[in-house]
């Protein structure tokens, strides 16, 4: 795990989702509410882009098949046995820092 910068504040508004691709991983960062989260960006039901999706509320919906995933523990909404990858993230200067696994 290493700290990696993956996008500017400026970039991310509250309310936005985004999809970051890092050393041929995918991931989803968002900003709810002021709050920035950073998760997978597979959906593990067929390998959604899940950055591609929608932010609604603190949820992240697949844009292949509208699964949803809570942006802050990566638990499915309809089974939260089920779970993305949730990822560490830190603001610094107006840089989003996420400790991704593949730096
Ligand atoms: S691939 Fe995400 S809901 Fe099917």
């Amino acid at each position: 795990m290493a700290w990696t910068s993956v996008a500017t504040l400026d970039e991310l508004p509250a309310g936005r989702l985004l999809e970051v691709e890092h050393r041929g991983e995918l991931y989803a960062v968002c900003n709810f509410d002021g709050e920035i989260r950073a998760t997978s960006g597979r959906c593990p039901h067929h390998g959604g882009p899940l950055g591609q999706g929608a932010l609604d509320g603190a949820l992240i919906t697949c844009p292949w098949h509208m699964w949803q995933f809570d942006s802050a523990t990566g638990a499915c909404a309809f089974n939260p046995d089920l779970r993305i990858p949730v990822y560490s993230v830190r603001v610094e200067s107006g840089e989003i820092l996420v400790d991704l696994p593949h730096a």
